[in-house]
């Protein structure tokens, strides 16, 4: 028998990785639209990554006898200034979920849920990963500034992504 507080918890991170799965297509077709279709692939690697996140959890809760609660998805942005608000709120993003992250995993501790505890530290893990990514991008835009050619060098770089990294 799960304990309620870390089920639900967990039903709510579920939730917040669709989203951001959700926010990551917008993002994609944002970039679409600019004709940049590496970052656009990027965006798209992404939102199936999230939905990974999604799963990953989802089963837990199915293999530990816990009750899976899908709930409504908000409606992500769809309006962006530039590639590099989009990846600014793309990295602003994924430190919002590691802080979630942190939160389920102090919550789990103060429950004593040892399972939840090693499945979470995969999360940890990844979000090392995921802020370090995005905040490169970062960095590289800001450093190309207004140089169209630099873009599309870094365009044609992120489109190289291999899926499910
Ligand atoms: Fe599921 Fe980007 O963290």
């Amino acid at each position: 028998m799960m304990n309620t507080k870390v089920q639900n918890a967990i039903n709510d991170q579920i939730a917040q990785e669709f989203f951001a799965s959700y926010l990551y297509l917008s993002m994609m077709i944002y970039f679409e639209g600019q004709s940049l279709g590496g970052f656009a692939h990027w965006m798209r690697m992404q939102a199936e990554e999230e939905r990974a996140h999604a799963l990953k959890l989802l089963e837990f809760l199915i293999e530990r006898g816990g009750r899976v609660e899908l709930q409504a998805i908000d409606k992500p942005a769809a309006d962006f200034e530039s590639p590099l608000a989009v990846m600014q709120s793309a990295l602003a993003h994924e430190q919002k979920v590691t802080k979630r992250i942190t939160d389920l995993y102090e919550l789990v501790v103060a429950e004593r849920d040892y399972p939840a505890q090693v499945m979470l530290q995969w999360f940890i893990t990844e979000q090392v990963e995921e802020e370090a990514s995005a905040g490169a991008i970062v960095d590289q835009l800001t450093l190309a500034g207004d140089s169209g050619s630099t873009l599309l060098m870094l365009d044609a770089k992120l489109g190289q992504r291999a899926g499910m990294e």
